[in-house]
Parts: C-alpha cells; sequence; structure tokens
C-alpha cells in the first residue's frame, strides 16, 4: 500500500509576497463576513477542542472546525459561491457588497432590474450545492456538471436545489472547460471555484468568501485561550481553499503559522509543482480515482497557488487510506472528545496529523515542521458526510483500511 509522501517547500518566493493576500486581509474578511452573517441560516460553525487527541499524539491542541454544519448543506463551499454570486450582483448593480444583505439581495426589486441570469458550474458535489442552493434563493437558474464517477447522492442534493445537473464522462478540469464553453453560448455566468488566466475576479471572491470560516476559527481559539495556532493543516484540490485560509492567517499574524498543504496522491499537483521545484505549476491529468471527490483536481487555481507557493511549509500526498483513518478517528473519539462526522475530502489532515505524530517514518517531518508538546494546531473538516453511503463503507465496513 501507498505510503504518505512529502516535500518540504523551497520553492522561490515573490519578491513582493504581501501584495498577494492583500485581498484576504482582516479588513476585506470583515465584510465578507457581514454579509454571510445576514443570512438567516448563518450561525458560527463549531471548533471542537480535541484535548485528549492531541495528549495521544503528542501536541499542545488540536482545534478541529467542523464545517459540516454550514448553512444545513453539510461543507464550507457555500460560503464562496454565495459571496461571489453577491458580489458579482452587486457590481452590476453599482452598490457595495454592504448594501446587498440576504433580504436585499433575494428580493423581487433585485430579481427584476438583473433579469434572468444563469449560472454555469463544474463541480464533485460541493461547491455546485452550494451555487445550485444560491441560485436557488435569488429565483435564478443554475447549471452544473460533475465528473464521471460522482456519486449520485452528491447529484441529487444539487438537483433538489432546483438545478439542471449531469455527471458528465470528464474529469474535474475538463467539466469546468465545458461549463465555461457551455456558458459563453448562452452568455450565462460561470461561477468557478478556480482561477486560470483571465478568469480571476468571481474565484478571487470565492476565496474571500471561504475567509469568513477562517475569520471565525481565529476568534473562537481564542475562546480556548490560543491566541495563534502554531500550525495550520489544509486540504487542496485546486488550492483556492487553502490558499484563502493561508492568506487570512498569514496576514493576521506576524509570525505566520506553519502551514501544510495536504492532497489526495492521485490529484496532488501541488506536491509535484514542488518536486519540480522552478515555481511553476503541474497539472495532473486523467480520472484521479480518489475517495476524496473534493480534493479530485489536477489543475491548481492560479491565485491560489501563488499564495501556497509563497507560505507553505510543505507539501503532501496522501494515499486514501489516510483519509479514511481521519474519518474513523474523527467518529471515534477518545472518551471526553467531542465526535465529529467528517466526509473524505474533510478528514485527510486529521489522518495526516496523526500518522505524522505516530509514523516513525515520518519523524523527519514531524521534526521539520517543529510538530511537539507546545504545537497549537488547527484542523478544518470542510465536510461532513456528503455521500453517506460511501461513509458507512468506509467507517463501519472498513473500506480502505490504515497501513
Ligand atoms: C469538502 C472539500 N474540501 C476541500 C476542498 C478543496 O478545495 P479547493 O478545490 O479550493 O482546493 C473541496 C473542493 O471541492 C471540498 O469539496
Amino acid at each position: 500500500m501507498e505510503q504518505i509522501k512529502w516535500k518540504l517547500n523551497n520553492l522561490p518566493k515573490s519578491k513582493n509576497r504581501e501584495e498577494g493576500i492583500k485581498f484576504l486581509n482582516d479588513d476585506e474578511i470583515t465584510k465578507v463576513k457581514g454579509f454571510h452573517e445576514s443570512f438567516p441560516q448563518y450561525k458560527e460553525t463549531p471548533l471542537v477542542n480535541l484535548e485528549n487527541l492531541a495528549k495521544s499524539i503528542g501536541v499542545g491542541g488540536v482545534y478541529l472546525k467542523d464545517e459540516s454544519y454550514r448553512f444545513g448543506l453539510n461543507a464550507f463551499k457555500v460560503l464562496g459561491g454565495s459571496f461571489a454570486m453577491a458580489k458579482y450582483m452587486a457590481d452590476k448593480l453599482g452598490k457595495d457588497i454592504s448594501e446587498l444583505p440576504y433580504e436585499k439581495l433575494i428580493s423581487d426589486e433585485v430579481r427584476k432590474e438583473l433579469g434572468d441570469i444563469t449560472f454555469f458550474t463544474a463541480t464533485d458535489g460541493n461547491h455546485g450545492r452550494g451555487v445550485a442552493w444560491t441560485a436557488n434563493k435569488l429565483k435564478q437558474k443554475a447549471v452544473v456538471y460533475m465528473p464521471k464517477g460522482s456519486s449520485i447522492t452528491r447529484l441529487n442534493n444539487i438537483k433538489a436545489e432546483g438545478a439542471e445537473a449531469t455527471i458528465t464522462e470528464l474529469n474535474y478540469d475538463d467539466a469546468v472547460r465545458l461549463a465555461t464553453e457551455n456558458a459563453k453560448k448562452v452568455d450565462g455566468l460561470v461561477v468557478q471555484d478556480t482561477a486560470w488566466e483571465g478568469y480571476e475576479d468571481i474565484p478571487a471572491w470565492i476565496m474571500q468568501g471561504y475567509g469568513t470560516l477562517a475569520k471565525e476559527a481565529i476568534s473562537q481559539l481564542k475562546g480556548y485561550g490560543v491566541d495563534r495556532p502554531t500550525h495550520v493543516f489544509v486540504q487542496a484540490g485546486v488550492g483556492s481553499f487553502a490558499g484563502a485560509i493561508q492568506g487570512y492567517v498569514a496576514s493576521e499574524f506576524d509570525e505566520c503559522p506553519i502551514t501544510v498543504v495536504v492532497e489526495a496522491d492521485q490529484a496532488d499537483c501541488y506536491y509535484k509543482s514542488a518536486e519540480a521545484g522552478d515555481g511553476k505549476p503541474r497539472f495532473v491529468g486523467g480520472d484521479m480515482q480518489t475517495i476524496m471527490a473534493g480534493l479530485a483536481c489536477g489543475e491548481p487555481n492560479t491565485i491560489g497557488f501563488e499564495i501556497i507557493k509563497d507560505y507553505s511549509e510543505a507539501f503532501i500526498s496522501a494515499p486514501d487510506w489516510v483519509s479514511a483513518k481521519g474519518m474513523r478517528i474523527l467518529g471515534n473519539p477518545l472518551r471526553g472528545d467531542e465526535k465529529v462526522i467528517s466526509g473524505e475530502s474533510g478528514a485527510v489532515t486529521t489522518g495526516t496529523l496523526v500518522s505524522i505524530m505516530q509514523d516513525e517514518n515520518l519523524a523527519q517531518l514531524r521534526k521539520s515542521l517543529k510538530l511537539d508538546e507546545n504545537s497549537k494546531v488547527l484542523l478544518i473538516s470542510t465536510e461532513g458526510d456528503t455521500d453517506p453511503d460511501k461513509y458507512l463503507d468506509i467507517v463501519w465496513n472498513g473500506e480502505c483500511p490504515s497501513l
């Protein structure tokens, strides 16, 4: 069975790296969070203190943000889509986002002024559900393409929001191209959670949208007496999420927390870029068969890539069993710790952290990352059981056993 692979970040840094994260600083994210707070569904998601897990693996603290509670959608992704769609509408109306809280956004008045908009996107499930949910609230149309092999439950959840959704024969990156081409034909709006040259406004707003959860987490940590996490583990598909969290924490603290980027080994474009070492992104193609559907993306987001290259400490390429192990750990906690239902893409950072602390083959990485009894580690479970059958196959029936 495959081992965890890792690479410390020796990529060349941008000359003025602070410029690249300005759009994620606290002033910006305060406005974003204010927008999300205007939603009737808004409630801070829990930050769980896994005190006994921390003790058992030899770190000072493990704090896990549980995004399964986000807006009743079982994943964090709606934060990005909703903010980007609102920003687009605010720009069209010549208004500031602060003038477009939820009630206004979904009002008939705004609907009339803007007319029909069809939102197009490609998704493994979570992003598309967030876009479809927002479009539904706006009484607008959404068209959603999913990669080959996507979960039927995830498809049905998107359809339940009134979107036109299909599972294609393409991988994620090609499904993005399909969404873009088809949007062009009908003058639709692409709301994609990744950036490429010439398409950067909407993905930047999506990344800002994710900032809300980072801001919540940093404030919740203070409630546990932790002024600054020493380590942050973030999972990456295209790297919008990882870049957003990284950008926010890097602008918040003079001493930047050590950030570790974790990918599915079948879609490890950041790890491969780190191995190549020249500062240019590398792509992974093909079907990218992994249980971590949300991380099955082979082409880095151009904005996320720069931030991650400039600020991350290490890149991890994790086989499926690492995520399965994380799901089992979080679903079956040590006595006294709270249970968290974490899905495949949500749990991989937990599996990675525990492996780094316990596996002697990873002792060098542990040392390089300075992970010890003084470490206060922030993890984010980005989804719950978004594919409930698969969740049970793994947690109850032992699919993907640990190494
Ligand atoms: C649950 C979950 N976690 C993490 C990610 C990774 O986000 P990104 O593609 O921005 O790297 C995704 C992306 O779809 C996801 O659905």
